[in-house]
């Protein structure tokens, strides 16, 4: 869905240990750093870069909303009347982005793309064959957090932890508050994935996508049909910015309702990013939201009543064991 790669993705991992080449020398004390804002840019030379986030300033908020896992067999369901959790990613200012940051942090067995650069010039991102990273909290004894993920942060045709490794490695590395330097001399191993996770957790239940919608009526119906004008308002109004919207399943013109249309955008409901910048580091949640992108905020259908919310299939949901 997105396409836009910066250059900056070939600079990944450097024999130092840094994700970028100019993370700042500071020794990380954000107590003494003023928590300024991510974007526009702040410049690392001259700012801690491990308490206010200087590269991946545009930071995305997102959830899904799938009928199905593929892995209903295996106990892999969705919480019922609740959007799931897919990631926290961090976007330049720009809007652009980069992926895969450091390959010394490789947790996805199914990268995706395969170079950093999405490119066949890129670095290449070999797959990953360890231990999924949901073990990795088990020596954090963070075995609520390990539940909590198992009801909310929910795969489609691939098992929970491996979709949790490719969030962590294709995005999380490219934050650089959450770079191993920040965590100082007495750095635990995989600390920082720990961090990522709660603080994903966190911008997630800031933003319940499915009550926001239930509250003016807009509930997964298999009859009814909305308008995209109908879907966004609430969101923004809760939100304070506009989301990206984003649909999957056949173009509104290609679908018997949309037969004589121009409009060619999709009519399944099953995405929603919610923007913001960021003062100090993303962990403390001091946000402020913000619009998507003026030339990609959907890709829905626009035609009245074009899209579908659809409900889940039977036996791929179930009550969650803990609260959202
Ligand atoms: C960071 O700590 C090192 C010692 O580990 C010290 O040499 C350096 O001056 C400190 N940097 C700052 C900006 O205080
Ligand atoms: C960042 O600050 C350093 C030191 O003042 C300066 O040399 C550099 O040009 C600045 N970079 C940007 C992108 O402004
Ligand atoms: C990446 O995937 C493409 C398309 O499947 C394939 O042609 C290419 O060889 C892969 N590259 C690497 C480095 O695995
Ligand atoms: C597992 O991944 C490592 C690192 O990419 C690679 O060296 C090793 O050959 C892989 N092992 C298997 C069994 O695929
Ligand atoms: C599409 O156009 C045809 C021919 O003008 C018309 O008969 C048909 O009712 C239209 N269908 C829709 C869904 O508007
Ligand atoms: C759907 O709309 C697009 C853009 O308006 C148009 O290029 C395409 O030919 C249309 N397809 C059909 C099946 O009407
Ligand atoms: C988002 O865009 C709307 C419409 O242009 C504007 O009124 C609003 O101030 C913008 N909100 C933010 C948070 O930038
Ligand atoms: C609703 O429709 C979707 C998409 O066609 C389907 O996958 C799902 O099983 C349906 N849900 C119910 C409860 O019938
Ligand atoms: C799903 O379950 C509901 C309620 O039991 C039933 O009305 C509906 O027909 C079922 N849908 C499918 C596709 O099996």
């Amino acid at each position: 869905m997105r396409s836009t790669f910066a250059a900056a993705a070939v600079l990944a991992s450097t024999a130092s240990g840094q994700l970028y080449p100019d993370q700042s020398p500071y020794n990380h004390t954000c107590e003494l750093q003023n928590p300024l804002l991510s974007c526009p840019p702040q410049n690392s030379s001259l700012v801690d870069s491990c308490c206010v986030e200087t590269f991946g300033g545009l930071v995305l908020s997102t959830q899904f909303w799938s009928t199905y896992t593929g892995g209903e067999q295996a106990g892999q369901l969705l919480p019922q009347d609740t959007w799931t959790l897919h990631g926290l990613w961090p976007d330049f200012c720009s809007g652009l982005y980069t992926s895969y940051c450091d390959l010394t942090r490789q947790y996805d067995p199914i990268p995706s793309p395969n170079t950093t650069t999405g490119k066949p010039d890129g670095v290449p991102v070999p797959a990953y064959n360890g231990s999924n990273i949901g073990t990795f909290l088990e020596p954090f004894g963070k075995y609520d957090l390990l539940e909590y993920m198992n009801n909310y942060w929910i795969a489609q045709n691939q098992d929970n932890a491996g979709f949790w490794g490719h969030e962590f490695s294709k995005h999380a590395t490219c934050f650089s508050t959450f770079n191993v330097p920040c965590y100082g001399p007495q750095y635990r191993k995989h600390e920082e994935v720990v961090d990522f996770f709660e603080t994903a957790i966190q911008y997630y239940k800031r933003f319940p996508t499915f009550d926001w919608l239930e509250e003016v009526d807009i509930t997964p119906s298999n009859c009814t049909t909305y308008s995209y004008e109908a879907i966004r308002d609430p969101l923004v109004e809760q939100h304070g910015g506009l989301p990206f919207i984003g649909c999957t399943g056949p173009r509104y013109n290609t679908t018997e309702a949309g037969k004589n249309s121009t409009d060619n955008g999709y009519t399944v409901l099953s995405e929603v990013w919610y923007y913001e910048y960021v003062y100090g580091r993303p962990q403390e949640m001091n946000t402020i939201p913000v619009n998507a992108s003026a030339t990609y905020y959907t890709n829905c259908a626009k035609a009245e009543g074009a899209i579908h919310y659809p409900e889940r299939t039977n036996g791929s949901v179930r009550v969650p064991t803990l609260p959202y």
